[in-house]
């Protein structure tokens, strides 16, 4: 155990979300942020200079650094094998932004090289770390609305998402992206392994604008307990739509309902003359400057594990489960 030191951190991927980790990184007085590190050199270099911090030329640079005690992972969905089980066998502790990987070949590796080097691997499941999902998982815990009937969830974004995402993740990106969130959340409620899942996409709209990724994705789950849950994920919502994440949760139990409604920050800001802005109060909220939310108590977590060898909140990560990944690349969308 540590006393009156801090963890040296790393951020390897400085692009939309490694930026603001590498932000709150800098700003968690129990870290000393060592340096980030992207293959876009200019990228890192924008973001090291606006935060205070170095850049590492090389990746290796990095693992060599025995300051280095723990990286932060948020590189593209389908690139953090290799990074990732780097990483552990140089020792240090890993936080790997979701999705863990989007295969599970991919899954068992970093898992097998976090155990083999015997440091602390944690995913960045944002909504551990939301107080409304959190509570509501309490909530099912302690039995207050009794064994779970079924969950709904929809996740949705303008179409702007799946502009700056495309298809690094393949036709189903929207599902990598975002329905691994709301899997993970009715996992981590209802934990359990068998799970059948059964899906249907929609395609056009954004392959018109040259994206080959679903415009839409539905799917139907079964879990283990006999629960049923329905997951909705769009990625074509209008440009203009007042809400960039357009979330809803709800778990119905046999004894009460729970529903979360994310869509609504608590906080809507309309202009005149057809201005608005989506303004995020929940996940990385910015004031005078700084990061708060949700990934600031994500991170905050990763640095408690790494300082005190506490275990993470978040517990294990979530692999998409193996059927529920087979079904996606084997069915046939509706218009087909
Ligand atoms: N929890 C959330 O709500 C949330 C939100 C956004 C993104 N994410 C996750 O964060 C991760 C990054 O997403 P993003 O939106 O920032 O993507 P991005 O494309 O904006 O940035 C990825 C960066 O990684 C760099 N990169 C790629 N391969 C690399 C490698 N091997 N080594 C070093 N740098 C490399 C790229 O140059 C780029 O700058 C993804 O896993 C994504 O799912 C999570």
């Amino acid at each position: 155990m540590k006393v009156f030191e801090k963890l040296g951190v790393a951020v390897v991927g400085t692009g939309y979300f490694g930026r603001f980790h590498a932000r709150v990184f800098k700003e968690l007085p129990e870290v000393y942020l060592c340096g980030v590190f992207d293959t876009d050199i200019k990228r890192a270099e924008t973001v090291a200079r606006e935060i205070g911090s170095r850049t590492y030329r090389e990746f290796e640079e990095l693992l060599d650094d025995r300051n280095v005690e723990a990286v932060n992972l948020c590189v593209s969905d389908q690139a953090h094998r290799e990074p990732a089980t780097n990483i552990c066998r140089a020792g240090k502790h890993l936080l790997v932004e979701k999705p863990l990987a989007t295969t599970i070949e991919d899954c068992d590796a970093i898992i097998e090289a976090a155990d083999k080097a015997g440091v602390k691997l944690m995913v960045g499941h944002i909504l551990r770390y939301d107080p409304r999902y959190r509570i509501a998982r309490e909530k099912v815990i302690e039995g207050e609305i009794g064994d779970i009937i079924q969950f709904y969830a929809r996740r949705s974004n303008p179409i702007i998402a799946a502009r700056r995402l495309g298809d690094r993740c393949g036709k189903y990106t929207v599902i990598y992206h975002n329905a691994v969130h709301d899997l993970d959340q009715m996992l981590w409620t209802l934990p359990g392994d068998k799970i059948k899942a059964s899906a249907f996409s929609r395609e056009g709209l954004l392959q018109s604008e040259g994206i080959g990724v679903s415009d839409a994705v539905v799917t139907i789950l079964k879990f283990e307990n006999e629960a049923v849950g329905l997951m909705e994920n769009c990625w074509a919502l209008p440009e203009e739509h007042p809400m960039l994440i357009d979330a809803v949760f709800e778990i119905t139990g046999i004894r009460g309902k729970i529903i979360i409604d994310a869509r609504q920050q608590g906080l809507a800001v309309f202009k005149h003359h057809g201005g608005f802005e989506y303004t995020d109060t929940m996940y990385w909220p910015e004031f005078k400057g700084r990061v708060g939310g949700a990934l600031k108590e994500e991170l905050s977590d990763f640095v408690r594990c790494g300082i005190w060898d506490h275990n993470a909140e978040c517990g294990r990560p979530l692999i998409l489960p193996l059927p529920y990944q087979q079904l996606l690349l084997s069915h046939h969308s509706p218009q087909s």
